[in-house]
């Protein structure tokens, strides 16, 4: 496959409640991207009356575990797939390697298609975390902002994504922005990073 024909891809990644949503949001309405949330999809398939997936999905929610590379990657070639028809060739995947299992599946499955342009790393301490987390839990209805879940998801962050992270840099593939600012002060170090991204 020849460079042209393949996905540009952002993976956007941080701790929970880094502000990955925030400024993907940002990115799109600058910048035009597709952005998929691997944790939106997996929540819409969660609640899919069709979905084979439903119960396995919700329990990994709720415990802040990793689902499946194979529901999870298809899920996301899919959505893929629909925007290469449109024309659409310019990716945010956010949250998304989690773990060495996603990391493992997507290099099978997806990596000779795809032009890995960046890893965006939202850096962000783990108390600003769980407080944005518990903050949003008021109106989201989410099934994991709450603090028992977040404990996991934390863990999980810290025993599995860290390696993800750390991987990639050894690659020299990783843009960290420190996530800590005002969403605005934030999307200007992203600005940056992802003019980079289209030159
Ligand atoms: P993630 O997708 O990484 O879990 P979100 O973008 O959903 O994070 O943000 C988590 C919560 O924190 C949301 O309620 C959001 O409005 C808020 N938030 C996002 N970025 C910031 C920021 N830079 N400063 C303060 N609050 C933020
Ligand atoms: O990214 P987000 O916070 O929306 O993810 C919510 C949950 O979705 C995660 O805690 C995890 O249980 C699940 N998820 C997953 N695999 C991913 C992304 C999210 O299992 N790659
Ligand atoms: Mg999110």
């Amino acid at each position: 496959m020849t460079d042209a024909a393949k996905y540009n891809v952002v993976f956007v990644l941080g701790g929970p409640g880094a502000g990955k949503g925030t400024q993907c949001d940002k990115i799109v309405k600058e910048f035009g991207f597709v952005h998929l949330s691997a944790g939106d999809l997996l929540r819409a398939a969660r609640n899919d009356p069709n979905s084979e997936f439903r119960e396995d999905i919700a329990n990994h929610i709720k415990d802040g575990s990793i689902v499946p590379v194979a529901i999870t990657c298809s899920l996301l070639k899919r959505e893929m797939e629909k925007a290469k028809e449109n024309n659409q060739d310019y990716f945010l995947i956010d949250g998304f390697p989690r773990n060495e299992d996603n990391l493992d599946g997507w290099n099978t499955q997806m990596s000779s298609q795809v032009n890995l342009k960046t890893v965006l790393f939202f850096d962000c301490p783990e108390e600003v975390c769980v407080d944005r987390c518990l903050e949003r839990g008021k109106t989201s209805g989410r099934t994991d902002d709450n603090t028992e879940s977040l404990k996991k998801r934390i863990q999980t962050y810290t025993e599995c994504t860290m390696r993800v992270l750390h991987y990639y840099s050894t690659l020299g593939l990783v843009s960290k922005v420190s996530a800590e600012r005002s969403p605005k002060e934030v999307f200007e170090d992203v600005k940056g990073i992802i003019m980079k991204v289209m030159e």
